[in-house]
């Protein structure tokens, strides 16, 4: 589903933020990239969804190489992201939020509506549609940026610290709702500092630190 081969990324003036990292992670696999701050942890995320291109390696998602297309579109509408910091639209409703990508996909109206009720249902959030996320706890704001996330059924769920600003009793929530979703067959990889939110229940760990993978 993902694969790295020598994937080197340098930022200017010459900081490596992940050097010479080799990896693959299988269809269906839930995924922990772990290790302090600065690791490489959201830089390794984000070559996934090529939100940066690497300096050096090859990289495919999907058995297609993308490191060298030019329009990532197509990568991007078949992969799901969540961020630490939610990302929602403040001046639109819970339901809106959750619409917008289905509309950029063009899907019918009619089926939006359905769409949007079934995956607000999904997160528990169904009774909130009309509120705003202001009015929201993180933790629920959160899943309705995983509601966002999965609304056009990606193969690939990103999650970069997603439990960074929600206390411990919001980030098992978060954490059990990420585990469903991988159930339905969704490759769930999910970056996170936290020795804690690892504990929560046995996966693959891949543990990162100064850019290199220290242990798997
Ligand atoms: N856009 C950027 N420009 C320059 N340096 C960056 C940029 N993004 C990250 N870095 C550096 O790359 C290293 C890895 O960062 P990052 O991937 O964000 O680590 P983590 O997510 O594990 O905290 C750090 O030294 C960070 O300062
Ligand atoms: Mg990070």
């Amino acid at each position: 589903m993902i694969e790295f081969f020598h994937v080197t990324k340098i930022y200017p003036p010459g900081i490596y933020a992940l050097k010479d990292v080799t990896l693959k992670i299988r269809k269906g696999e839930f995924v922990y990239i772990t290790g302090p701050s600065g690791a490489g942890k959201s830089t390794l995320m984000s070559l996934i969804y090529r939100g940066t291109r690497p300096t050096d390696g090859k990289i495919f998602v999907r058995g297609n190489d993308i490191t060298g297309i030019d329009n990532p579109a197509k990568l991007r509408r078949e992969i799901g992201i969540v961020f630490q910091d939610f990302k929602l639209l403040k001046h639109r409703t819970i339901y809106e939020n959750v619409a917008i990508p289905l509309l950029i996909a063009g899907v019918k109206k009619e089926k939006i509506e359905s769409r949007v009720n079934y995956l607000l249902n999904f997160v528990g959030l169904f009774s909130k549609r009309w509120a705003y996320p202001d009015e929201l706890s993180g933790g629920e704001q959160q899943r309705v940026a995983i509601a966002r996330a999965i609304a056009n059924d990606p193969y690939i769920l990103l999650a970069d610290e997603p439990t960074g600003n929600l206390d411990e009793e919001m980030a098992i929530e978060i954490i059990y709702l990420l585990k469903e979703i991988n159930l339905k067959g969704v490759t769930v990889v999910l970056a996170t500092h936290s020795t804690e939110i690892l504990s929560l229940f046995p996966a693959r760990i891949i543990k990162i630190d100064h850019g290199e993978i220290v242990s798997e």
